[in-house]
This record gives structure tokens, C-alpha cells and sequence, in this order.
């Protein structure tokens, strides 16, 4: 290891940490000045560069340590650089990161068997991301539409697809015409025909907008992007009994609930009932890209060679990660310090939620949790990230906590103390509308770019 040089030069560092990059200095950094003029400009980001993890924190090219409470919007559940992740990445790299999908290679099997075994679906087909596993699942909704008699080109009899109010679900034509979010959606229509958006958790809704046109009932178990709303069971049965009878598909978006998020393997698993395709992504390859779309035998029934395919898709390097990330899982009994930490953190919110007004509803399960402000969520981000914390705000008002799966209790309370000076020093601005009814959400305006 590098020793720490003089203390005007670089930051002191702790046991263990790598060298930052550069120095803390007043001289412009290139690094920043050519992101902002060289690319596109898709996302608002703060003026640093974050250079490397470890665990629960990130540190920025001035040595600045950060309490990751974001996990890269849950992708990196095991924190940073978690040694038997780094080790798997490493040996594979070695090894092959890509032969093509007209080959076996040893992963991809025994990680479809897991995720079978994780969901209780049949089979699997592995995608680069979770819009890409999104559209993915529209294409299989459509295909199911067809009757086996009906010719494979043409209009399928069955062609409308049922999506939510307050729903994200990609950025992709397929995934922004389920998203409802205007402003997502607008600028790039004509989208997809035949999406209609049914009230979140509203059964009469459902109700009235189904038929035996509807080919899909596609829903976020747990809605992230739009505050953390969970589905109702009583939305889930209905969807689930119309589904059924009118031999239409419903789809579970997991990408950002599923795999352990809520303490369970899947969302979907606290229902007695489970969806036809579950689509997954975000921390399945422990931070590489990789997405699946996860469905049973009567699906699988209609798929044949050439129909849908990727070049990237499911490559060795990923999938052997994927396999060490979910026995990770296991093996280190996470998802108990997932239940465990998440209600401490419950616990220890609805607690400030008493000593500041502005603290209106705390939701959520395991470590996917939601702070509804009656404020604008911005500063308290802003502020949070002065102080050396990771938070993000969805939906104006709802900062947003994601916190890796390894966060220890220690960490939690060092979160709390930082959260409550946070919360007690952030200038509040704007005033959020009046609560939401979190039943039957109402869509509202996003601000922040994701
Ligand atoms: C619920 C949900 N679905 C789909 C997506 C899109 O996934 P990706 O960004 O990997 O394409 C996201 C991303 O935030 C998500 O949260």
C-alpha cells in the first residue's frame, strides 16, 4: 500500500482506504469540465467525482468519505468492492468476459436454476438492464396474445396492455409507454398503442378497464420511482383472478423491489399468488450490467429460436457474478439484516417524524424506504451530501433510502444522527400538495432526473 504522504497534499486516509486520486485544490478539474461539455446533458449531477467504495461508503477525488445510503438506486447491494465479488470479477476477467449466446458457458444455467429456485418461476432469459428485461416482457405479453392459430404477423386479437398511474418503468419506446409519467413520455410520442394507465391499488379501476383485449397487467410490486407505494393484496388478487380468467399475463416489474430489497427474495412473495413473468436487474450482477426476465412453462411454451435474443445479455463474467451476489445472500444470511435493519431504520424515522413537522409519512419495507416531506426533498439532498451522506429525492417530496444489504446496526445509527442534522439545518422551501391519498396515488410531476 501507498503511504500517506504529506497532509497538504492529500487528505489523511483511513487504515485501509486507497489514495484519493488528487489533491483537495482550488485548480479546475478537466474531468468535470469535459463531462459537462462533451456529454449529453441527461442528468443534473453536483460538481465531484466519486472515485471508489468500500462497503457502505463512497469517497469523492478529495478524499471526502460518504455513508452510501443510495446503493447506486439499488444496484449495489453489497456495498463497494465486497471481497468475494471483487474475487469472482477478477478470476472471470481472467478467464472470458464474452464468448456469444450461441454458446453454453458454465453460468448461465446454474444461475437461471437459482433464480427459479429464488422465485418459483420456470425459466429465465437474461437481458443487459431493466428496461431491456421490460421490453422483453412486453414482447412475450404480445406473443401469449396470439391463439395458437393465429398466424404470427398481424394484430394480436388481445393487444391492449394495462399499466399504473405513478409507475417507472424504463426509458426504452416499450418501457416510457407503460411509465406514466408525462414528461417521460411526451416528448417521444408516438409511443407504443393500446397502454392504458389503471389507478395504483384502485380495484374498481382494474375492473372497469378490463376486457378480453387486455394481453398484460404489468405493476411494480413496490413502486419506487413514484414515492414507495406498495400493492395492495387486495389490487394483487384482483389483478392476479382477471389475469387468470381472461388468459392475460401479469407482469411484476422487480427491478428495483425484488431480489431480497423487502427482506424477502421477491416482493411478490409476501401474496399467495405469484405473477407470470417477474423481470429483475438493478443488483442481480452485484453492480455489472445484467437483467432477466424470470416466467413459467406456459410462457416458455411459445418462445422458439430467433424470436428475441441479445448479444451482451447473460455473458460469462456476469452471470458468475450474479451467482456469487445471490449466494452472497445466502450464505451471509442478508436477508435477516435486512428485516432487521430496515425496521431500526422505521423505527428510528417515525421517531424524528414526531419531532419534525415537515416529516409526513415514513414508508416502506426491508431497506427500500420512503420520506414523504410536506416540503421540496431537493436541499435535504443537497445538504445531506455536504454532511457525507448519499440520499436521493423522487418525486419532489420523497427522499428515497436504499441502503446496501450489509449496512450493519452501527451504521444505521451513525445514518440517524447524520439524517436528524440534516433535517435540522436544511433551509425548508416549497410546500408539497396536500398528502396523498397512498391508496389511489395520484401522478405528479417529477423534477429530479433519475
Ligand atoms: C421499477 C423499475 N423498473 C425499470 C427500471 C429501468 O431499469 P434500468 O435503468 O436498468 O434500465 C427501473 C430503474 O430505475 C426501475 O426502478
Amino acid at each position: 500500500m501507498m503511504p500517506v504522504r504529506s497532509k497538504k497534499k492529500l487528505v489523511s486516509r483511513r487504515a485501509g482506504q486507497p489514495r484519493p486520486l488528487v489533491a483537495r485544490t482550488a485548480k479546475p478539474d478537466t474531468r468535470l469540465s469535459d463531462a459537462d461539455k462533451f456529454l449529453l446533458p441527461t442528468y443534473r449531477r453536483p460538481p465531484m467525482l466519486l472515485t471508489h467504495g468500500r462497503g457502505c461508503y463512497v469517497y469523492d477525488a478529495g478524499g471526502k468519505r460518504y455513508l452510501d445510503f443510495l446503493g447506486g438506486i439499488a444496484v449495489n447491494a453489497l456495498g463497494h468492492a465486497h471481497p468475494r465479488i471483487v474475487k469472482v470479477v477478477r478470476r472471470e476477467a481472467a478467464r472470458a468476459i464474452h464468448f456469444s449466446n450461441l454458446y453454453h458457458h458454465a453460468y448461465q444455467g446454474p444461475l437461471a436454476r437459482k433464480l427459479a429456485e429464488w422465485s418459483g418461476l420456470d425459466r429465465v432469459f437474461f437481458a443487459n438492464s431493466g428496461t431491456e428485461a421490460i421490453e422483453g416482457a412486453l414482447k412475450l405479453a404480445r406473443l401469449c396474445a396470439r391463439s395458437s392459430a393465429d398466424a404470427l404477423a398481424g394484430p394480436a386479437a388481445k393487444h391492449r396492455i394495462l399499466a399504473m398511474d405513478n409507475s417507472f418503468h424504463g426509458r426504452s419506446f416499450g418501457a416510457v409507454s407503460i411509465t406514466s409519467t408525462e414528461k417521460y413520455r411526451l416528448p417521444f410520442a408516438p409511443l407504443l398503442p393500446g397502454v392504458e394507465f389503471v389507478r395504483f391499488n384502485d380495484v374498481a379501476d382494474l375492473e372497469a378497464k378490463f376486457d378480453g383485449t387486455v394481453s398484460a397487467v404489468i405493476l411494480e410490486t413496490i413502486q419506487g420511482e413514484g414515492g414507495i407505494h406498495s400493492a395492495t393484496e387486495a389490487f394483487w388478487n384482483r389483478a392476479r383472478g382477471l389475469t387468470t380468467q381472461h388468459g392475460a399475463l401479469l407482469i411484476a416489474d422487480e427491478i428495483q423491489c425484488g431480489l431480497g430489497r423487502t427482506g424477502r427474495k421477491f416482493a411478490y412473495q409476501k401474496f399467495a399468488s405469484k405473477p407470470d413473468i417477474a423481470v429483475v436487474a438493478k443488483p442481480l450482477a452485484a453492480g455489472l450490467p445484467l437483467g432477466a426476465i424470470l416466467t413459467t412453462e406456459a410462457v416458455a411454451a411459445r418462445v422458439s429460436p430467433g424470436l428475441h435474443g441479445t448479444t451482451f445479455g447473460g455473458g460469462p463474467l456476469v452471470c458468475a457474478t450474479a451467482l456469487e451476489f445471490l449466494r452472497t445472500i445466502e450464505d451471509e444470511k442478508l436477508l435477516e439484516n435486512i428485516r432487521a435493519r430496515g425496521a431500526e431504520l422505521l423505527e428510528g424515522l417515525a421517531a424524528e417524524a414526531k419531532n419534525f413537522a415537515f416529516l409526513r409519512e415514513v414508508r416502506g419495507e426491508g431497506l427500500l424506504i420512503g420520506i414523504d416531506l410536506s416540503v421540496d426533498g431537493a436541499p435535504f439532498v443537497a445538504e445531506a451530501m455536504r454532511r457525507g451522506l448519499l440520499i436521493n429525492c423522487t418525486h419532489d417530496f420523497t427522499l428515497r433510502l436504499l441502503p446496501p444489504f450489509i449496512i450493519t446496526k452501527a451504521q444505521v445509527r451513525d445514518f440517524l444522527r447524520l439524517f436528524r442534522s440534516v433535517l435540522a439545518s436544511t433551509p425548508k422551501a416549497e410546500s408539497a400538495p396536500a398528502p396523498q391519498n397512498t391508496k389511489t396515488v395520484p401522478p405528479r410531476a417529477h423534477s429530479a432526473a433519475r
